[in-house]
């Protein structure tokens, strides 16, 4: 084989689509009724934006797992490691503070790590990304983890449950950050490498460490929410209010502490089970502070991403089902050379008319009909010197073996009643595990 797609990147196959449709009209049907409006951004940005505006101290993101290049006139470019930094400096380009706020924004699209490849983790992956912008309510970050909520409740999950934390803010986390400096530092040489680094970077990822000598210490260390201020107290007693008010489970994890920097207040998962170890198919939290930082104004802003390929994964283990994609309606068939013109014009015929066809590539009638099988049509449309003679066309149900004969001015008007009088086998819904 001379090529294969690069490493940890995989090709999207006609039989993945069902599932990648189901969720794109889920997530276009769920951000409707929550009043966000679609935005797209571009997959390349200036690296500046992502050293900036991720965090120089973000876990191994900035350091290690960008693609950036430098072009041909000299730019410094960054494929987007993530949606919520190019939202954000195309928010305060285009000067979008001045609409209403809050400014309720979603995207999907590729994302680009450069990560070690494995189940569930991708060097290009697609996510559902969502931005409520100007507002510090914690009712809009409900709002915002309930479309996540909602899009895995209409998809068929089971057993989901939040994970939730507060970060708390350029106020207070300084005093946490301190307590947990000062309590690794004595034990540093202890550490690994990668905690050795967090710990003279940014101490609040240790947290996050997966090494298992770390979790006695872990369990001894200090916890944020011994330090939050009045005002991250409350943001977060009245987030699990509402979350209690609507009957969304969760569990509060004070470790969780995610992987980027701009993270204040809130920040949540959610993972699925049956995946493997790459389990997390949403995360986000609150940004207030990042628009500035980002030469914007004081805006404050939360939202979410949750890995489409991940989702399906889990829609997979789950056994959940999808709708096929609709199959064309009709499959011309024809015997002779006269027949495959009046074939080939009234296909042309058809399709402007909104009707689904397919012209078979074969010349027995035999082998054209098997190809309509295959292709799930619903009828055969035969055309023979009979047919031509008699301005008519012989249609053939391909679910029993009815056959009528239909004028072929009418036709038309007949697959339009017998279409929507019985969908296509392929219409109805397909058991995919
Ligand atoms: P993140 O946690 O880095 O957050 O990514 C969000 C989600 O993308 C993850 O929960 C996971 O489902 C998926 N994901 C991440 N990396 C991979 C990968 N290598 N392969 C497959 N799926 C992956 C962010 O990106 C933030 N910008 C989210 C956000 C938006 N926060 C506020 N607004």
């Amino acid at each position: 084989m001379p090529y294969t797609a690069p490493t940890g990147t995989k090709d999207i196959l006609p039989e993945e689509w069902p599932f990648w449709r189901c969720l794109e009209q889920n997530i276009q049907r769920i951000t409707a009724l929550y009043g966000f409006a679609p935005i797209d951004v571009p997959i390349f940005e200036s690296t500046a934006l992502f050293t900036r505006g991720v965090g120089e101290g973000s876990d191994l993101l900035v350091q290690k797992e960008m693609y950036s290049f430098q072009d041909k006139g000299g730019e410094e470019l960054t494929l987007r490691p993530e949606f919520t930094a190019g939202i954000m400096r195309a928010y305060v380009e285009h000067g979008m503070h001045t609409q209403p706020a809050p400014l309720r924004l979603y995207a999907v699209g590729p994302i680009f790590r450069q990560e070690k490849p494995q189940a569930g983790r991708y060097r290009i992956h697609h996510q559902f990304n969502v931005e409520a912008l100007g507002e510090e309510d914690p009712a809009i970050d409900v709002e915002v983890m309930s479309i996540a909520w909602d899009l895995y409740d209409a998809l068929g999950f089971q057993g989901l449950s939040f994970m939730i934390n507060s970060t708390g803010c350029r106020i207070c986390r300084p005093n946490f950050v301190q307590a947990l400096r000062d309590y690794f530092t004595p034990m540093a040489a202890e550490l690994g490498e990668t905690d050795r680094i967090r710990l003279a970077r940014n101490p609040l990822r240790l947290l996050d460490s997966k090494d298992p000598d770390m979790e006695l210490r872990l369990a001894r260390a200090p916890v944020i929410h011994d330090y939050l201020c009045a005002s991250c107290r409350d943001h977060f007693a009245a987030l699990r209010q509402y979350l209690d008010l609507l009957g969304r489970p969760y569990s509060i994890n004070p470790r969780l502490v995610r992987g980027l920097d701009y993270y204040v207040k809130t920040v949540f998962e959610v993972w699925a089970q049956g995946i493997g170890a790459q389990a997390a198919v949403c995360g986000g939290g609150r940004y207030d502070g990042l628009i500035e930082e980002l030469g914007g104004p004081a805006v404050p802003g939360v939202g979410f991403g949750s890995g489409i390929e991940r989702i399906i994964l889990a829609m997979k283990a789950q056994g959940v089902s999808v709708p096929a994609l609709p199959a064309p309606l009709v499959m011309l068939a024809y015997r002779g050379a006269a027949a495959k013109l009046e074939a080939i014009r009234l296909l042309q015929m058809l399709r402007q008319a909104g009707i689904g066809a397919l012209l078979p590539y074969r010349d027995s009638l035999k082998a054209q009909l098997k190809q309509a099988d295959r292709a799930q049509a619903r009828f055969a449309l035969i055309l023979g010197d009979d047919e031509l003679a008699a301005g008519s066309i012989t249609v053939r149900d391909l679910t029993g073996s009815q056959q009528v004969s239909v004028p072929r001015s009418e036709i038309i008007g007949w697959l339009r009643s017998a279409g929507e009088a019985a969908p296509t086998p392929a219409q109805s819904v397909a058991a995919v595990s």
